[in-house]
């Protein structure tokens, strides 16, 4: 798709969404009201799905409540969980602390190794945040200005002093860091000077431009929160201007986090001149037999949420998909399901990020079901052959895009190849998770080699007993509670039309 299509259709998802804007304005919202006050009763508190252990997918009222304020509450201390992938690759521990007083000191310790074992340099970051308004592209988001006062750095080792001279410019707040002591803090930016040094370091703190902050309350009483920060772009020459859309891995609060945590702890117990060695996570053989669901509504660049459900069969090295998309950052509001199904075949272990081994995915049937009446009344427009049998959609019953070749309204053409990469890892209390390849962010499709991720997508649990034997699913698959559209029925569709119109833009068909 031409750069200049490209803009003109987004100027449309744009109009689309100042539309609704208005709508919502029109019907009293508040600035801090999310733009789905329409859509659901509760603006600053929204229930969550999760899936149960056994992968029984529904509404959980006595276990986890998820909540999620908005406007955001930052305050506190809010660190890493484990090693985590940036695309490109690069491997960091965060520990972000914010004041009261909008003021921000983030900390971020870089590695050569995905396991975060050997420590390249730190960042310490200081400037102040200032949140603007409910994002009007990724709902349940806020979006956020930061402005930068400070920028210091500690490199840990002669490698890493000799790999960031070669990219140092040669202007750089008179620091020249090829003769930096190593453990000593240097300043690398500041209000007047040092632009060109975060660049040439490919640094920007971007993700502080749509913040979420997610409260799990569990039955026991205790609660766990986790701050969202924003993606960051796939491809490293966007990576400075990218606004982001989606989110990274959450941060956890240092009060209320998972237990145990051990990570947490060595990054709370960090500082720049003392960066957290991780300790290196047992190897988990890579066995991707059985099914894998998501942990999470899972929130995707372009304003789609949604939930993953993967089943493997490596006898047969096949592989099916389920995506359940939403309306809502909860998850509460279904759309459509789409079932992928294909072959896979395993590769080399990766150069770029170890432990994790590349694989080819081949996807060979795709059907979708409409969950509700406008997703059916949309896709029963399409013309003959262009998605599924024309005239022929109706809610919740499914039907297979393959005679079609796919789905040109939903951006989906088969048979379709993605080069990927995959991990497993165990969790706290050692579950295997299994990480996918991240997207691109401009929506393409990792189709060629040099295309293939370097980073991860949210990891996905092993459901327990999980055999393997594909699944067995209604394409709807949604039983549980379904809420009620109190919304005005044009504004849903509008709201249906960015959705699609947003898989039609951002996505190739993708396995995710
Ligand atoms: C938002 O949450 C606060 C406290 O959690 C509550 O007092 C307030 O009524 C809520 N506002 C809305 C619009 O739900
Ligand atoms: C789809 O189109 C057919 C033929 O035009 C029509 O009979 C049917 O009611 C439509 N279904 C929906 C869900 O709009
Ligand atoms: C859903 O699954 C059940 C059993 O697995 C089957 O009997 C039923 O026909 C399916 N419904 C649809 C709409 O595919």
């Amino acid at each position: 798709m031409s750069n200049g299509r490209f803009s003109h259709l987004l100027r449309g998802v744009w109009l689309l969404w100042l539309w609704q804007a208005v709508f919502v304005a029109g019907t009293g919202s508040k600035l801090w009201e999310v733009p789905t006050g329409s859509f659901t009763s509760s603006s600053n508190h929204s229930e969550s799905l999760q899936w149960e252990q056994d992968c029984q997918y529904r509404h959980l009222q006595d276990r986890v409540r998820i909540t999620a304020d908005i406007p955001p509450r930052l305050d506190g201390t809010w660190v890493s969980t484990r090693c985590e992938v940036r695309p490109g690759p690069e491997f960091l521990t965060r520990f972000y602390t914010f004041h009261s007083s909008r003021h921000f000191q983030a900390l971020q310790h870089y590695y050569t190794d995905s396991s975060c074992e050997d420590p390249t340099y730190s960042l310490i970051i200081r400037g102040k945040l200032r949140l603007r308004q409910a994002s009007w592209i990724t709902r349940g988001g806020t979006e956020a200005e930061h402005h930068l006062s400070k920028v210091g750095i500690v490199v840990h080792s002669l490698a890493a002093k000799q790999r960031l001279a070669s990219r140092q410019p040669p202007t750089c707040v008179g620091l020249t860091l090829g003769r930096v002591a190593l453990g000593k803090p240097y300043e690398l930016y500041n209000t007047r000077a040092g632009r060109g040094c975060l660049a040439a370091l490919g640094f920007s703190m971007m993700e502080m431009g749509l913040i979420r902050v997610e409260t799990q309350h569990h039955s026991h009483g205790g609660k766990v929160q986790e701050l969202l920060l924003g993606d960051i772009h796939t491809d490293w020459t966007q990576r400075t201007q990218y606004r982001p859309t989606g989110y990274q891995q959450p941060l956890q609060n240092t009060m209320h986090h998972l237990h145990p945590c051990p990570v947490c702890a060595l990054v709370y117990r960090s500082s720049e001149q003392r960066p957290p060695v991780l300790p290196r996570s047992p190897a988990a053989p890579l066995s991707l037999a059985g099914r894998w669901v998501s942990q999470r509504c899972e929130t995707r660049p372009n304003v789609l949420f949604l939930t993953r459900e993967f089943s493997f069969n490596p006898d047969q090295h096949a592989w099916e998909g389920v995506y359940r998309h939403y309306s809502d950052p909860a998850c509460s509001q279904p759309t459509f399901t789409l079932r992928a199904s294909g072959h896979y075949a395993q590769g080399n272990p990766s150069a770029k990020v170890s432990g994790a081994t590349e694989f080819v995915f081949k996807v060979t049937q795709v059907r979708v079901t409409a969950v509700e009446e406008p997703t059916a009344k949309l896709l029963n427009g399409t013309g003959p052959g262009k998605c599924g049998r024309a005239g022929g959609w109706e809610v919740r019953v499914e039907q297979d895009l393959t005679p079609t070749d796919g789905c040109t309204l939903l951006g989906i053409k088969l048979p379709h190849k993605e080069y990927e990469l995959f991990k497993t890892e165990l969790d706290h209390r050692k579950h295997p998770l299994l990480f996918i390849g991240e997207r691109p962010a401009d929506g393409s499709s990792p189709d060629r080699p040099q295309r293939r991720p370097t980073s991860f997508q949210a990891p996905m649990v092993l459901c327990s007993g999980g055999g393997t034997q594909l699944s067995r699913h209604n394409g709807s698959g949604f039983n549980s509670k379904q809420v009620q559209l109190a919304a005005s029925g044009t504004a849903r569709q509008a709201q249906l039309v960015l959705l699609v119109l947003g898989s039609v833009l951002f996505s190739g068909f993708s396995v995710y």
